[in-house]
C-alpha cells in the first residue's frame, strides 16, 4: 500500500461521522481532496449534505462533483469539518498550512461542532514544528512583520529560518486572502500554546498554522491499519 492509500483509507472511515442532513466544511490539500472526492460518490448515491469549503481548489473540486455548496455567511454553524495536516501530535496539535489555506481551514473548523482529522502515518510527530510552520501575513509591512516574529518565535525558543513562501510562477505566493505565507523552519515547538499566544501579538500576522484544541478526532493510516484518536482516548499505537 502507497502513502496515497492511506491517505484514502482515513478519508473512507472519515466518512463514518457524516450524516444525512449535515452542514459539512470542507479541508484543503491532497488528502481532504480524497474525502471529497468520496463525499461526491455519496452524494450522487442521494446523500443530502451542505458544504463549505476551506479553499477555491476545494470549492472547484466539490462543485465538480456536484456537492451542494454554501457559505459560512448563509451556514454559520456547521456540524462537522473534515480536514488534513502537516503534523499532528498525541494530544491532537497540529501544524496545517502547507497548501497555504490555513485561514480559512481554522474559520471554518472553529464554526464547526467537530472537526475530524485525516492522515497518513508519515503526519504524525512527537513534538510540532519539523514541518515549517506556515504563517499567514499581509503583505504590508512585510519585513518589519518577519523581523518581529523571528523576536518572539526566540523568546519562545524557536529558532530557525523564516521564509517567504514562493509560487509555481516565482512570485511571492498569495494565498485565497491575497496575503502571503511565511515557512518558519523552527525545527520543533516546544510550547505551542506560548508560541500561539505570542503569535498573536504580531499585528500584521493574520493567523498562524498552529491548530491547538481544535481537532477533536485524528484518523491516521499507515501501513498497520488505521488508528483513530480523540480526546477521550489519544494514546498511540507505537506501532503505526
Ligand atoms: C492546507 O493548507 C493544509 O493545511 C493541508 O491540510 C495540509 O497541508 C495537508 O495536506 P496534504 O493532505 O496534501 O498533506
Amino acid at each position: 500500500m502507497s502513502t496515497d492509500d492511506w491517505k484514502r483509507q482515513a478519508a473512507e472511515q472519515a466518512l463514518g461521522y457524516v450524516e444525512d442532513g449535515m452542514k459539512l466544511g470542507l479541508g484543503t490539500g491532497s488528502t481532504a481532496a480524497k474525502f471529497v472526492e468520496l463525499l461526491g460518490g455519496k452524494v450522487r448515491s442521494g446523500l443530502n449534505v451542505v458544504c463549505v469549503p476551506t479553499s477555491e481548489a476545494t470549492r472547484a473540486q466539490a462543485a465538480a462533483l456536484g456537492i451542494p455548496l454554501t457559505t459560512l455567511d448563509e451556514t454559520p454553524a456547521l456540524d462537522l469539518t473534515v480536514d488534513g495536516a502537516d503534523e499532528i501530535d498525541e494530544e491532537l496539535r497540529l501544524i496545517k498550512g502547507g497548501g497555504g489555506a490555513l485561514l480559512r481551514e481554522k474559520i471554518v473548523a472553529l464554526a464547526s461542532e467537530r472537526v475530524v482529522i485525516i492522515a497518513d502515518n508519515s503526519k504524525r510527530v512527537d513534538v510540532l514544528g519539523k514541518f515549517p510552520l506556515p504563517l499567514e501575513v499581509v503583505p504590508f509591512g512585510l519585513k518589519a512583520t518577519e523581523r518581529l516574529i523571528a523576536r518572539l518565535a526566540a523568546d519562545n525558543g524557536c529558532d530557525g529560518e523564516i521564509k517567504l513562501r514562493i509560487g509555481t510562477d516565482g512570485k511571492p505566493f498569495l494565498t485565497d486572502n491575497c496575503n502571503h505565507i511565511l515557512d518558519c523552519a523552527f525545527g520543533s515547538i516546544d510550547d505551542p500554546e506560548s508560541l500561539e499566544d505570542a503569535l498573536k501579538l504580531v499585528p500584521g500576522l493574520v493567523e498562524s498554522g498552529l491548530f491547538l484544541g481544535i481537532a477533536d478526532v485524528g484518523i491516521i493510516a499507515g501501513p498497520k491499519g488505521v488508528e483513530v484518536l480523540s480526546e477521550l482516548d489519544i494514546d498511540f499505537d507505537e506501532d503505526i
